[in-house]
């Protein structure tokens, strides 16, 4: 369970719904990274939690960003980080977004079709262009399979494009999925690319590097059901590190490594404070009596990801043993802001009140991000941050949405 005394402090202090981000945790977990795979640049994936405070703290560990928008590379510019460690990394991208890009110092675009090449080579001239591939997203909770990459075929086609437009084939990209599960995923990703590298050398096209994408997991989500979700990070780690000498055996020349993470790097010392809204007891079409617990946050406003999984909660006010079995759900009048599956019901103290806190552990990525303006009135959660080792509690709070 990922709840750090400076994490517990800052939530046990909170007297209003909030995210608590503990940047010194996202420092350390930055820093391990590092140490696991040696020589390899992290650039941050901003969408899994575009907070200024979280950015600056990385990017004061070295960490460069990988954007997806114009606003986005502004963002990460105004962390002081310059524009070579920050590349644009969605393959999605119009005429206008590249030009401004372009504008704002970016020479390092994403690709995937021979259109964007196109594109690419009229409005952002001399660029350096990845190419990314598709994977079948096994593995992962979410699998990123159908909307992003090409075949190994069509990386050909596009790499070869980019070279004759003007712009350097730089390098190739995969995301084995997001919270990829398995070790397997990714040696079938650097199968992929070892492949399509050897087909690149045969027709002379070199490249400099390798984006090995996002799709490290975080450590404390529990499953649908509420079972702990355990990757087996070292296998990962020992399988990358394989992949990467692989890779530069296939190429003989040097080969430059890029890792996006995105939840990896959050996830786990972010956590929510919420309330509980009512506990309750209806009879269910079925018959059943079934409980509910409704809770101040939900699918709209933070935990957009309760669809695929669940999140540990803390009820910190409660000593006693007597729980019952009951269905956890958002504030919004939408029945789909809520664990929607069968059997996923959680453990819930029977004496609970409206108003009681709720502490939802290990929810620090994408919440920031996926949110809605105001749902039936429900803002986005304003947000904290911790700052120091030695903090007990934030030290200041963002503008934010209303929570209440
Ligand atoms: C291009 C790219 N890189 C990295 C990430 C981060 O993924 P994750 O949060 O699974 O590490 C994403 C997220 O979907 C992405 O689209």
């Amino acid at each position: 369970m990922y709840e750090t005394t400076n994490l517990r402090a800052a939530l046990a202090a909170a007297t209003e719904d909030q995210i608590v981000y503990d940047l010194p945790g996202i420092a350390d977990r930055h820093d391990s990274l590092v140490r696991e795979l040696p020589g390899v640049a992290v650039r941050f994936a901003m969408k899994a939690c575009p907070v200024d405070e979280v950015l600056t703290c990385l990017a004061g560990r070295g960490a460069g960003f990988d954007a997806a928008s114009p606003h986005e590379i502004a963002q990460a510019l105004a962390t002081g980080t310059p524009a070579d460690r920050i590349h644009y990394g969605n393959t999605i991208k119009s005429d206008r977004h590249i030009a401004e890009a372009y504008d704002l110092g970016i020479r390092d675009f994403a690709t995937d079709s021979v259109e964007d090449v196109r594109a690419l080579a009229a409005l952002a001239p001399g660029s350096r262009v990845f190419c990314r591939l598709a994977t079948d997203g096994e593995g992962a909770l979410w699998g990123l399979s159908h909307k992003f990459g090409c075949s190994p075929a069509d990386a050909l086609r596009v790499l070869s494009t980019a070279r004759a437009s003007g712009l350097t084939p730089s390098g190739l990209s995969v995301h084995v999925g997001s919270q990829q599960m398995t070790a397997e995923a990714w040696r079938a990703a650097f199968d992929r690319m070892a492949d399509v590298l050897a087909a690149l050398e045969r027709r002379g096209i070199r490249l400099d590097h390798i984006n090995l994408g996002g799709g490290l997991p975080a450590l404390g989500y529990r499953d649908r059901f509420g079972r702990p979700l355990d990757p087996p990070l070292d296998k990962i780690f020992a399988v990358i590190r394989e992949g990467m000498q692989r890779l530069r055996a296939v190429t003989g020349t040097p080969l430059d490594f890029v890792i996006e993470p995105g939840r990896y790097l959050v996830a786990d010392h972010g956590a929510v404070r919420a309330h509980v809204s009512r506990l309750s007891a209806r009879e269910q079409v079925s018959g059943e009596r079934q409980h509910w617990l409704y809770l101040s946050c939900g699918k709209f406003n933070g935990l957009y990801e309760m669809d695929a999984l669940q999140y540990t909660l803390v009820f910190p006010e409660y000593r006693g043993s007597d729980y019952v079995p009951a269905v956890v759900a958002g504030p919004t009048c939408d029945s789909d802001d809520a664990y929607s599956h069968e059997g996923s019901l959680v453990r819930v103290p029977r004496s609970v009140a409206s108003g009681d806190p709720v502490w939802i552990l290990s929810s620090g990525a994408y919440a920031a991000s996926y949110t809605t303006q105001g749902f039936n009135g429900f803002g986005p959660l304003p947000y904290t941050w911790i700052r120091d080792e030695g903090d007990a509690a934030p030290l200041a709070t963002s503008a934010g949405g209303r929570a209440r």
